[in-house]
């Protein structure tokens, strides 16, 4: 297929500087947003077109439009850093445009080629450059897909709108990421074999939210989920990985099939760690076994990683019937300093020896 051409269209109006600067003091999570959005439209016959970058406002949507019935629907997320010499830069971005594929494989829609998808990314970036925060902030990019056929038919759509919204962010967690407490839900699962867990769809995140409902009550920031098949085995928290580290230094964390998001920040974890010297287990382990190890000491820590949490310990575990507590509820020297060699990396502070690193503008 042919590149994509981008057309541009200012904003405009866009947000006064010293608005945006009042903004940026302290944006939290997803709730401000940047100028502009790009949108590329997909019809079948006709392929991806009308590519453009142009103010972001609200989308017509007609009330018989496929997705607000079925659900046809996926997303990314990943971040833009503000560089010390005044760029820049992605974290893998074609990670997330691959798996943005493999997400619109399972909910039967088409594959927006990779360099379609960075190139939104990089065109958002640049255009909303000053949205940017300095310090520890980062721009949050969010792809999305949906079906947009006018149809009441259960098939999968012959129209579809991709865009990519850009937000101003800090912290996931509103207590400023120091450490957070899980909810483990025994009931309520996420995923099951043959669904539609490994994918990034908004249908996961829908399924998650009453036991998120649950967790919120227990005074937990977030859901852990077991397998749906026996309720024993850890997955993953309703917007994380989860990865544990015993007390001889080893790491581990479930391994990958198609009830678990294959996360980007997961991956690169694993592959930092494992250039450090340190084992990393990609294996089960059962909830019962967490509860043991974290009460007679072999586990040392609990922490949950992603783009929006980046690697954030878990300090207590609620769950129907009882809590506990993971060591001290901070990171070991070990896991700070896979955290710094992590977001080092990403914020072009480090040498990135993976090529993880796409440079946005300089
Ligand atoms: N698991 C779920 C369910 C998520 O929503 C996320 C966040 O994107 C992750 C794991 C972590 O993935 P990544 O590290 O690619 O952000
Ligand atoms: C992310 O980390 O990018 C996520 O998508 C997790 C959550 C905010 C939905």
């Amino acid at each position: 297929m042919a590149t994509l051409a981008f057309a541009t269209e200012q904003h405009p109006a866009p947000t006064p500087p010293e608005r945006r600067a009042a903004v940026l003091q302290d944006p939290g999570f997803g709730r401000v947003f940047t100028d502009h959005m790009v949108a590329i439209r997909y019809r079948e016959g006709k392929g991806w077109h009308d590519a453009k970058i142009t103010a972001r406002v609200a989308i017509p949507m007609d009330p018989a439009a496929a997705v607000l019935h079925y659900s046809q629907q996926i997303f990314e997320g990943l971040k833009a850093y503000r560089t010390a010499d005044g760029g820049a830069v992605m974290f893998r971005p074609e990670a997330n445009a691959r798996r943005f594929q493999k997400s619109a494989e399972r909910l039967a829609m088409p594959m927006l080629p990779e360099d379609a998808f960075v190139t939104a990314c990089d065109e958002l970036v640049k255009i909303d450059r000053d949205w940017i925060p300095e310090g520890d902030g980062s721009l949050y990019l969010r792809p999305v897909m949906f079906a947009s056929e006018v149809f009441l038919g259960v098939k999968p759509s012959s129209e579809y709108l991709f865009l990519v919204i850009a937000s101003p962010v800090g912290s996931y967690f509103k207590s400023g990421a120091s450490a957070v407490s899980v909810w483990v839900s025994q009931d309520v699962n996420r995923a099951g074999p043959g669904g539609t867990g490994a994918a990034k769809c908004g249908g996961n995140y829908a399924a998650s939210l009453l036991a998120q409902e649950v967790a919120y009550k227990h005074g937990c920031e977030q859901v852990v989920f077991l397998d749906a098949v026996e309720h024993r085995y850890i997955e993953e928290l309703g917007g994380m990985n989860i990865f544990f580290v015993f007390a001889d230094g080893s790491m581990q964390t479930p391994p990958i099939g198609d009830t678990i998001l294959d996360g980007i920040t997961r991956n690169s974890i694993i592959a930092v760690a494992k250039e450090t010297g340190v084992t990393v287990r990609e294996q089960p382990y059962a909830f019962s076994q967490w509860r043991e190890d974290a009460a007679s000491g072999r586990l040392r820590e609990s922490f949950a990683c992603g783009t929006a949490a980046v690697l954030t310990p878990i300090s207590t575990v609620k769950f129907d019937g009882g809590s506990f507590m993971i060591g001290n509820g901070a990171s070991s020297a070990q896991t700070e300093k896979l955290r710094t060699t992590l977001v080092d990396i990403q914020r072009c502070r480090a040498p990135d020896p993976h090529g993880w690193v796409h440079r946005v503008f300089s």
